[in-house]
């Protein structure tokens, strides 16, 4: 069952969504080789808390972190540990947070010193993806609209999307219907509609698609080592077009 939002629903998700964002700028300077991803988790953490918000992550699941960090060929859901980032490395934060019972959530691949060719080709790839899924939402596209803009491109690009994850609906519940997948064809799934609310969140793997989680039951992995990288954002569908709901004011 998808819960459509109204305007105020809307307007009551926007700081949510905002602190969100304003995480992933925050981060950005603090993502140099020497750093572990418990610190990091830290600072999100404090950040979130200081900002009114509630880390949706932490215990949630029963994942024990409040934000997840996915170093190289980790696709989504790593968890912070003692580890520390290095040069060349990919790490993608990905944030949600929650205020006055609503969610916010939104993700980002970083660059750890200096990337190689091949790794920023990558991660521009994931980044455009996510633009041209955004770009077809309106109200009467559908999602199959959505996953094909995605697939094409990453295909016609030699890289490979994550099926097994998808985007979501989100409100007062962190995941939702409807599932957002990033593959498909034009015209088919459910027709969009005024007032949902989701992210879309492509995961690319510089090799083939297959992953599988690890024995700590969270980190996903890519199942040939190769690279990935996502980015995530939260989508609000309006009368005549796409809101994003955590682009970064700061
Ligand atoms: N933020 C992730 C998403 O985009 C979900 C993380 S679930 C967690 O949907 F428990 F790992 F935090
Ligand atoms: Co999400
Ligand atoms: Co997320």
């Amino acid at each position: 069952m998808v819960q459509l939002k109204t305007n105020a629903e809307i307007e009551a998700m926007r700081p949510a969504c905002q602190v969100a964002a304003n995480t992933l700028v925050m981060i950005e300077e603090y993502l140099k080789p020497g750093i572990t991803t418990d610190e990091i988790n830290q600072i999100v953490h404090d950040y979130t808390l200081a900002h009114g918000g509630i880390p949706a992550p932490l215990n949630y699941r029963g994942f024990p972190k409040s934000v997840c960090t996915s170093v190289n060929h980790v696709v989504c859901h790593g968890i912070p540990d003692k580890k520390k980032l290095k040069d060349g490395d990919i790490i993608n934060v990905d944030v949600t947070t929650i205020i006055d019972g609503w969610h916010g959530d939104t993700s980002k691949t970083f660059f750890v010193g200096k990337p190689k060719i091949r790794t920023q080709r990558l991660v521009d790839v994931a980044r455009e993806a996510l633009q041209l899924g955004i770009d077809v939402v309106k109200p009467g596209a559908t999602l199959g609209d959505i996953g094909h803009v995605i697939q094409t491109f990453v295909e016609k690009n030699k890289f490979s999307v994550v099926r097994e994850y998808c985007g979501h609906g989100i409100g007062r519940v962190f995941h939702e219907d409807p599932q957002i997948v990033h593959y498909g064809k034009q015209g088919e799934g459910m027709v969009i509609k005024e007032g949902m609310v989701f992210t879309i969140e492509p995961m690319v793997n510089a090799g083939k698609h297959p992953v599988k989680v690890l024995n700590d039951n969270w980190t996903v992995v890519t199942r040939d080592r190769g690279l990935s990288a996502q980015f995530e954002h939260t989508l609000a569908v309006r009368k005549d077009g796409v809101e994003i709901l955590t682009q970064p004011t700061t």
